[in-house]
């Protein structure tokens, strides 16, 4: 293996969701403009780059964010509301959330290859966010993702599941052991071997 494939991977399995950071470390300006040069070099449909980004470490907002959800309540010093500007694509549908996950999950992998922790807000009160932020109706808002030096560790890995994996055709035949909402609590990953 590489090392260039080494540390991408690396990067890749080791971003975890975290919840808890470092209080009084915020993260430096210069991380911050890689976080935002990683999610604008995600691909996007006819490289139409609808997404826009409100980057947040003002204290009071970040409070005021964290009053507004309820699966949102971490100590994060940074916080990036992921939008879309809508206005050049010319079909219908929400294609753009494509778009903003790619860029979401390409700076959440940035943040994990620069021993950042990170986290994906999704239940935010959408309302509350628009108007905080003084979002015009014409801007979507995707979600909230939350970075900071991590004051919590978890082990990379993968939930690698061959029977979700089809060669060839799809089989409606296979009984997948398919994940159920009541086991949120097992958030376990398999080692892997680099
Ligand atoms: C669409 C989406 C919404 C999410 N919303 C939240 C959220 O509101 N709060 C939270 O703490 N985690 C949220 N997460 C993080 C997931 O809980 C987490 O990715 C999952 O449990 C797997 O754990 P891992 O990220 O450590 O691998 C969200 C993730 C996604 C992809």
């Amino acid at each position: 293996m590489t090392e260039k494939e080494k540390n991408v991977l690396e990067a890749v399995f080791s971003r975890r969701s975290i919840r808890r950071f470092k209080e009084g470390r915020d993260v430096e300006k210069e991380k911050i403009t890689r976080l935002l040069e990683a999610g604008m070099a995600a691909p996007s449909a006819c490289n139409l780059q609808p997404w826009e980004f409100i980057v947040v470490t003002d204290k009071d907002s970040l409070e005021k964010i964290r009053n507004s959800t309820e699966s949102g309540k971490y100590n994060a010093p940074l916080a990036i509301l992921i939008c879309a500007n809508t206005k050049n694509i010319p079909w219908e549908g929400n294609g753009w959330m494509i778009d903003c996950g790619a860029a979401a999950e390409n700076m959440m992998i940035a943040a994990a290859a620069m021993e950042l922790g990170s986290v994906w807000i999704g239940s935010h009160n959408e309302e509350k966010i628009r108007e905080l932020f003084e979002i015009p109706g014409n801007i979507k808002l995707m979600n909230i993702v939350y970075f900071g030096y991590p004051e919590e560790a978890k082990p990379a890995g993968t939930r690698y599941d061959e029977t979700a994996v089809y060669h060839d055709k799809y089989d409606p035949s296979r009984k997948r052991n398919m994940r159920t909402i009541d086991m949120l609590s097992d958030l376990s990953v398999k080692p892997v071997d680099l």
